[in-house]
Parts: C-alpha cells; sequence; structure tokens
C-alpha cells in the first residue's frame, strides 16, 4: 500500500478522551490516561485513533462546542499531554486524526463575545445576524427536540444569530474570508504539530443562501477544496474526513473532483441503519439497495463505515416510513428515542445476542470501506437512556470491575458508569476466549490478514434467499474472499461449487456442497 492511501486500508477506534481513563484522578478522563491505554487500542488491530473534540469548551454539546481552537481542555490535560499522547501513539504505529468544529463555535468563544458586545468589533461579522430571524426558513432544525429555530436572539447584541446546532453554538459566516484565514491557521496549527488529519464536523452547513435548504451549497465546497489544497501542497500524506450525514448522491461532491479534490473519507452515513433494519427484518433488501445506490467515488477515496459512535443512531437517512419502524423495533421506549434517532449503545439494540452481534460485526468489517469501532463497543458495554441528550452512550469506559470500573480513582465520575461494568469489563473479557472482546481482536486480525477485504472491489453473490445476503470481495478478480450472512433466525441452506475454508471458524474443516447455515451466522470463505 502506499503510504499515502493509508486511511483506505486501515481500521480506526473512535476515542472519547473524557471517557477513556482519568490519570489525575479529578473524575475526567485525560491524555495521560489514554496514554496508558495505548496497548488496550493496539491490541485491538486498528490503526488510526479519532479523538472526539479536546479544546477549551463549556461542554455544553461534549466540545463540539469549542472556546478555543488552539488548546487543550483542562480536564484533559495539556498541549503538552497531548503531544506526549501523540507521540506515544505514533511510536506504536497508530496514527492520530481529530475533530475539526468549522460550522461553529461556543458562545463562549472570545470570537463571540466581541462579536456580542460590539456592533463595530471585527468579530461581530465572524456570525450570522439578523435583524428578525427570519431568514433561510426553508432549512431543517437538526436538534429537533431542543431547538425551536436556528435563530436565537441575543440581548447583548441586539441581533438574533444563526446556529444549526444548539443556541450556545453560533454558526460561523463563511462569507467573511477572514473566519477561512482563522480556519486555516487553526489548521495549520494541529498539522504542525503532527497529527495525521481530521474529521471534519458538520460540513454540509457552512454558507447559508436564501431560498436553498443551507445544505451542500457551491460555496461550501469551494471552502472544503481550499482546505484540501492546503493539505496536499503542505501535507500531503495526512487524511480529511467528512462528516456529512446526507444521501449517497449529495455525499459524492464531498470527494471533489480530480481537478478540485475535496476530502479522501467521507462517512457513509445511508448504510449504517440498513444494517440494523436488515438483521432485525432477515432481509438483505435494504443493503443491497442502498449499496446498489451508492455510486462509484473516485481513485484515492474511501467510504467510511460504522455501526454506532458518539451521537444517536441517526434515522435521518431512511424514509419517514423506515423510520417509525426502526423506532417500533428498536426503541420502543420513547426515552430511547432522541431528535431524529435511537440513544443506544449496539449491544441493547441486539437484545445482548452475541450471534447477532457477531453477524453484524462481521458484516460491517467485511463491507468496502474503512470501519470504525466506537469506544465501548468492543467489548459489548451497555447505555443508560436515563442519562441526558447522548450522555448514556458516553458513559466511563469500562476496565475492571473495581472502583468505578478502573477508570478513575476520583468520589465522583463525569458520569455515572453503566450498571453493568462489573460483569462487562476489559478484564474479565481478557480472560474469556469468547468475549466481545477477543472476537473483535479476531475479526480486525481476520479482515487485516485479507487484501481484498482491506481494498478489494465488491461483487453481489446471487443466493435467491433474500436471507441470505452474500458477496464477494476481489483484487482484480483474483484473492477474493466470499462472504456469507444468514440474517435470519431460521437455519438456510448455502451451496459452494468448490472446498473452502470458513475463516470465521478455522476449526472447521474444509466445506464444500450445500451447507446448513445456522441462524445468524457469517462465514467469511478464502479462495
Ligand atoms: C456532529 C457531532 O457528531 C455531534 O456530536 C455534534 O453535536 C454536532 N455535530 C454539532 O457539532
Amino acid at each position: 500500500m502506499s503510504d499515502s492511501l493509508w486511511y483506505q486500508e486501515a481500521v480506526f477506534y473512535e476515542l472519547y478522551i473524557r471517557a477513556y481513563a482519568d490519570g489525575n484522578g479529578d473524575g475526567h478522563g485525560d491524555f495521560r490516561g489514554a496514554i496508558a491505554k495505548l496497548d488496550h487500542i493496539q491490541s485491538l488491530g486498528v490503526n488510526c485513533i479519532w479523538v472526539m473534540p479536546m479544546y477549551p469548551s463549556p461542554l455544553k454539546d461534549d466540545g463540539y462546542d469549542v472556546a478555543d481552537y488552539c488548546n487543550i481542555h483542562a480536564d484533559y490535560g495539556t498541549l503538552a499531554d497531548f503531544k506526549a499522547f501523540l507521540d506515544a501513539a505514533h511510536a506504536r504505529g497508530l496514527r492520530v486524526v481529530t475533530d475539526m468544529v468549522m460550522n461553529h463555535t461556543s458562545d463562549q468563544h472570545p470570537w463571540f463575545q466581541a462579536a456580542r458586545q460590539d456592533k463595530n468589533s471585527p468579530y461581530r461579522d465572524y456570525y450570522v445576524w439578523s435583524d428578525t430571524g427570519s431568514e433561510y426558513a426553508d432549512t431543517r432544525i437538526i436538534f429537533l427536540d431542543t431547538e425551536p429555530s436556528n435563530w436565537t436572539y441575543d440581548e447583548a447584541a441586539g441581533q438574533y444569530f444563526w446556529h444549526r446546532f444548539y443556541s450556545n453554538q453560533p454558526d460561523l459566516n463563511y462569507d467573511n474570508t477572514a473566519v477561512h484565514d482563522e480556519m486555516m491557521a487553526i489548521i495549520r496549527f494541529w498539522l504542525d504539530m503532527g497529527i495525521d488529519g481530521f474529521r471534519a464536523d458538520a460540513v454540509p452547513y457552512l454558507y447559508e443562501r436564501e431560498g436553498t435548504n443551507c445544505e451542500n451549497l457551491p460555496e461550501t465546497h469551494q471552502f472544503l477544496q481550499k482546505v484540501r489544497q492546503l493539505i496536499d501542497e503542505e501535507y500531503p500524506d495526512r487524511v480529511l474526513i467528512a462528516e456529512a450525514n446526507q444521501w449517497p448522491q449529495d455525499l459524492l461532491p464531498y470527494f471533489g473532483t480530480p481537478q478540485h479534490p475535496e476530502f479522501h473519507v467521507c462517512f457513509h452515513f445511508p448504510i449504517m441503519p440498513r444494517l440494523y433494519m436488515a438483521l432485525k427484518k432477515g432481509d438483505k433488501t435494504p443493503i443491497v439497495d442502498i449499496l446498489n445506490q451508492t455510486p462509484p467515488i473516485p481513485q484515492g477515496t474511501q467510504w467510511m463505515t460504522f455501526l454506532r459512535n458518539h451521537d444517536e443512531l441517526t434515522l435521518e437517512m431512511v424514509t419517514a416510513e423506515e423510520r417509525e419502524w426502526m423506532w417500533q423495533q428498536y426503541a420502543p421506549e420513547p426515552r430511547m428515542r432522541l431528535n431524529m434517532g435511537i440513544r443506544r449503545r449496539q449491544i441493547p439494540l441486539l437484545d445482548h445476542d452475541q450471534r447477532k452481534w457477531f453477524l453484524l460485526n462481521a458484516l460491517f468489517l467485511s463491507l468496502p470501506g474503512t470501519p470504525i469501532i466506537y469506544y465501548g463497543d468492543e467489548i459489548g458495554m451497555g447505555d443508560d437512556i436515563w442519562l441526558p441528550d447522548r450522555h448514556g452512550c458516553r458513559t466511563p469506559m469500562q476496565w475492571n470491575a473495581g472502583k468505578n470500573a478502573g477508570f478513575s480513582l476520583a468520589d465522583e465520575t463525569y458520569l455515572p458508569l453503566n450498571a453493568d461494568y462489573e460483569q462487562v469489563n476489559v478484564a474479565a473479557q481478557e480472560r474469556d476466549p469468547d468475549s466481545y472482546l477477543n472476537m473483535t481482536r479476531f475479526l480486525i486480525q481476520t479482515r487485516q490478514s485479507q487484501t481484498a477485504l482491506r481494498r478489494g472491489e465488491m461483487a453481489w453473490v446471487e443466493t435467491e434467499n433474500t436471507a441470505v445476503l452474500a458477496f464477494r470481495r476481489h483484487v482484480n478478480g483474483k484473492d477474493g474472499v466470499l462472504c456469507v450472512f444468514n440474517l435470519s433466525d431460521q437455519p438456510q441452506p448455502f451451496t459452494l461449487h468448490r472446498e473452502r475454508v470458513n475463516m470465521l471458524a478455522p476449526s472447521q474443516p474444509m466445506l464444500n456442497g450445500t451447507l446448513t447455515l445456522a441462524p445468524y451466522e457469517a462465514c467469511w470463505f478464502q479462495n
């Protein structure tokens, strides 16, 4: 693999620094604590860590409300601690990308404070203001459960300001090129420190234009191409990852064109809910349909796939009818729902059924794209739907059955521990060969050992059975892996046309002819 294309074949791990390990006993995770846990991350077989926002912030949106872009939140350590974390990760061959929150700041950011207090401040024009709060009426509200409008009146400013997320997160004004310059300087600051790239937050929303839905605008793409140009010219081996929760056809422009490249990687949002949908229905159709609708992407780019992350399981990229069905099936209690999604972790969604977990993870790790694993999901951590917002999926990492699950020595932690930590923790799972932890390692290692799974093409294999999903991953027609999944709770037949070994059951003998797939069985057959 050419090193500059490392992100095409990598497996990522999403790290919430506040949740991971508390090095100084104050109840919040920090970089010193995380350094001591890099062995765990490395042991999973992943290649890159995405660190969620670690900047100074009032934490009204867990750090996606940035108050200072070029520093570290005091609870998480110092810039020196971050650098030590970065160096320690690099020493283990792990890359590190961080979150770049370009669309908005916290209302506590000095830019916004200056802007609201003085109409003549140069920072006033860093934000988007209105006398009436009536503009851009065609723009949807994202945080539907809490925000009545994308405009909020600010007393000190005497005007309304524009925000796509919480009303404490004013949107930056990208019509002001001073904002571009600020962002470019921030990007250079972190890349100069040695990080390997950015996960760029909320990129569809940078510009506003009357009469549009204010998403995916041409001006937004032009700015993002400027960011990419900076990377290509000054930091060619780093990666830019787009968080754009959009339909496949609207996602394609985020990869740019050969003349004007944009992102190296885009999250594939629409596939994610359909994996859960197909599993619940015992029917592969949602997966096949969305992948057939996914356009080919430019050379050198990649999709990023995920099963869960720090947000609610978003149902924005399904139809209204499908959303209702998903809520009924996966979030029967109103409390499990949030905005347009479901605030639950992977394992409760799968009824704590190891067979479903194995199938879904084997499927996810064999699809084209760069997979990303959310911290805690490697041990099947549970959630707490009674915590506010998305906090129930952001509780402390569970290391052992001791005080605070080994996360912290403090008497009080930033969020309470999950009730399941005495049973569900890293130490217990280290000892059990069949644990989620060891199965996660096994699946990742097996994927990493197969070129076809890392970067092969995908071709459907007809099964004439909607419950059995099958496809081949191959490199130029060679070195294929045949991936077969029984999505149903009933045994299903599947015919092999020659002898093959199932890499997911290495102790089984070679198989041939018509097999009976067990309920929820997953197979990766070697060539
Ligand atoms: C997307 C992030 O994933 C989410 O956690 C955050 O609330 C919004 N962007 C706003 O930054």
